[in-house]
């Protein structure tokens, strides 16, 4: 295999007999996130019992496009009835929704995603490179269970759902102009339109480009700021972090709103 997988995989796929144990620690998981769930929106929940289980890791190298390539291209082919048992025995629908589109408006939808988007983020969650905080803390500590069967079933049962529609989260209220952006970009401080990667209908476009339409607004405004801190850092040709750092706060807010709308006919 030309890709060596990160070391917690190899760890993972060894104890996949103990699904007992597995389950275990994710409803662990899961009654923690419980907890603070209730503070969420207000702040960043207290750290998870996960963040001082695990020993400070060296931070993974960055992906080449040709490494990414490769590595997507080593999974296994994904099956969305199977992706559809994943999902469930997993416990990701506890936290993303029965199809993937997420019950709390602080967490991102996944239905109508790209396969290759899921699946790479799930690799990034396993290897560390994508943590940007104590959220994606919580999704590397499942994501280390996963097989690469797993990762490549439940991608498929994502990109199988319907995107999200309006699940009522509230809008940002910017008034920039967001549509201009994402059809034209801003050739004056080297923005490329959104739409040239991510589709005109936010439907996702080539490779690892995800789809963004129906997401949720919070999580869209999030993971922007991210990218544009640097606290995100796992996109392969470091275009989105490139972008992000170029858009106001109030742009972003206004793409976020745009994206949100746009299965729901507003746009
Ligand atoms: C306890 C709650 C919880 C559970 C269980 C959970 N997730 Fe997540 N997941 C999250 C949160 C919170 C985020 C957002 C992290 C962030 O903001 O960086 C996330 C992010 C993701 C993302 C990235 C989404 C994007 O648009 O980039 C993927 C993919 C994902 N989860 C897949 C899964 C899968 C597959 C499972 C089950 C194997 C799962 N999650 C289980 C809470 C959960
Ligand atoms: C050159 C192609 C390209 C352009 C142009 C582009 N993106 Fe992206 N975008 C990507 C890729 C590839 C990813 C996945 C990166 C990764 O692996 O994290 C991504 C990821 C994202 C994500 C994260 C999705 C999630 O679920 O976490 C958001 C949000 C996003 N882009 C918004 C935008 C916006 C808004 C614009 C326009 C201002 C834009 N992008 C322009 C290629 C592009």
């Amino acid at each position: 295999m030309p890709l060596t997988y990160p070391r917690t995989l190899a760890r993972a796929t060894r104890s996949t007999g103990s699904q007992a144990l597995t389950a275990l620690a994710l409803t662990g998981i899961a009654m923690a996130m419980g907890l603070t769930l209730g503070g969420a929106l207000a702040k960043e929940p207290a750290p998870s019992h996960s963040a001082a289980a695990h020993a400070p890791t060296a931070a993974p190298a960055a992906w080449t496009p040709a490494a990414l390539r490769n590595a997507l291209n080593t999974l296994p082919a994904g099956n969305a009835e199977r992706g559809r048992v994943v999902h469930q025995q997993l416990f990701c629908a506890s936290c993303h929704g029965d199809n993937g589109q997420a019950p709390t408006q602080n967490w991102p939808h996944l239905a109508g995603q790209k396969a290759a988007y899921t699946a790479k983020m799930l690799l990034d969650y396993q290897s560390r490179l994508r943590l940007e905080g104590q959220r994606a803390e919580l999704m590397h500590d499942i994501a280390v269970m996963m097989t690469p069967q797993q990762i490549s079933d439940v991608s498929a049962f994502y990109a199988a759902q319907p995107a999200p529609r309006d699940d009522g989260t509230p809008r940002p209220t910017s008034a920039a102009d967001a549509e201009r952006l994402v059809r034209k970009g801003d050739p004056a401080r080297l923005i490329t339109p959104c739409a040239s990667c991510h589709g005109v209908a936010g439907q996702g476009g080539k490779l690892e480009a995800a789809a963004l339409a129906g997401q949720n607004p919070l999580y869209f405004t999030r993971t922007l700021l991210d990218y544009q801190s640097g606290q995100r850092a796992n996109d392969a040709a470091k275009g989105m972090s490139a972008f992000a750092k170029r858009l106001t706060r109030d742009e972003i807010e206004a793409l976020a709103r745009y994206y949100a709308d746009l299965p729901s006919g507003k746009k």
